[in-house]
């Protein structure tokens, strides 16, 4: 694939609101770092963005919206998360709070989980795009999986030229460092990482308190005991499928890994919600995206503390 650079301009906006349409990540600047942006409600757009950074494992990624109204349509924020939304937006704070039911975000976006971190960016170039593509932006840094994150279009093309088809340039970023992490929990504030703002009353950890059943779960895993590489199911398992194996629903009949991680995440709800005491999911192979499929499949499998 061919990687474009083009400035920042009405015209390369719009150009990457076309691809963002059509299901492709792009990079633009944001006020800290460059991000790769894609369609946070398209489930194979949101994948194409761990295909393209290589990463071997899915992690929730922060939604950009542009403005409070579309914040809140996707997830209710608690009532001091809205007053450092009223007095940080945009800026570099992102802030987790739980997701609406039908808001539409795919679940690879937040890795199956029931919260979502939210930010509204305050960088033009983000912002144009936001309101051009006229959806949530699923953006994490834009770089390789394992290099640093990108300040300059230079650094994104180091990192991921031939991987994307465009890279909106609009100079170096203003800030540098991540967003600040932070999610009200219980009516108190948690700070989930360190970033440019300092967020008075924050208390950062101690983790187990926002890993508890219910609240923030890190990663999302089935409650069910599940099996891998399995080539048929038992009759008290569900079996997810994948290519040849057809189960009770499939990954990718045909063996599609963009598509199969873009259904991951449904397809293990789907799996815990069945009347079946045990998952089985059929093998997928260990290339490109398949290895953060597998991530995900062997800690679901893993037994339980
Ligand atoms: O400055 C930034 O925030 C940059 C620019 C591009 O906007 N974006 C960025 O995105 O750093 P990303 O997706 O790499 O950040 C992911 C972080 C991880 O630390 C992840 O654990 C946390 O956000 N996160 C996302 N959803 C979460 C959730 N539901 N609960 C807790 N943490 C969450
Ligand atoms: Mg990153």
């Amino acid at each position: 694939m061919e990687t474009r650079v083009l400035p920042f301009s009405d015209e390369s906006v719009e150009e990457a609101a076309r691809l963002i349409r059509a299901g492709e990540p792009v990079a633009v600047p944001t006020e800290t770092v460059y991000g790769l942006a894609a369609d946070a409600t398209n489930a194979e757009a949101v994948a194409r963005i761990y295909e393209a950074k290589g990463r071997p494992s899915f992690n929730p990624l922060i939604i950009h919206v542009f403005d409070l109204a579309h914040a809140q349509a996707i997830a209710d924020l608690g009532k001091q998360s809205l007053e450092l939304a009223g007095k940080h937006w945009p800026g570099p704070l992102t802030i987790v709070s739980p997701l609406k039911p039908g808001s539409g975000i795919a679940a690879l976006a937040t890795a199956g989980l029931a919260t979502i971190a939210l930010r509204m960016p305050n960088h033009r170039a983000m912002r144009a795009l936001l309101e051009a593509a006229g959806t949530p932006l699923a953006a994490p840094s834009a770089n390789a999986s394992g290099s640093i994150s990108p300040t300059r279009a230079e650094h994104v093309v180091r990192s991921l030229s031939g991987r994307i088809p465009l890279i909106i340039d609009d100079g170096p970023c203003p800030g540098g460092i991540e967003s600040t992490i932070v999610a009200e929990i219980n009516g108190g504030l948690r700070l989930l990482r360190r970033g440019p703002l300092e967020i008075a009353g924050a208390v950062e950890g101690p983790k187990g308190a926002i890993e508890a059943p219910g609240q923030l779960a890190s990663h999302y895993a089935p409650s069910k005991p599940l099996r891998l590489n399995a080539a048929d199911a038992s009759a008290d398992e569900y079996l997810i499928g994948f290519g040849e194996v057809a189960g009770d629903s499939s990954l990718s009949p045909d063996g599609d890994l963009v598509e199969a991680a873009s259904r991951l995440f449904d397809l293990l709800h789907q799996a815990d919600q069945s009347p079946k005491p045990r998952i089985a999911v059929a093998r997928v192979p260990e290339e490109g995206l398949g290895a953060a499929i597998n991530d995900r499949l062997r800690r679901a499998a893993a037994p339980r503390q």
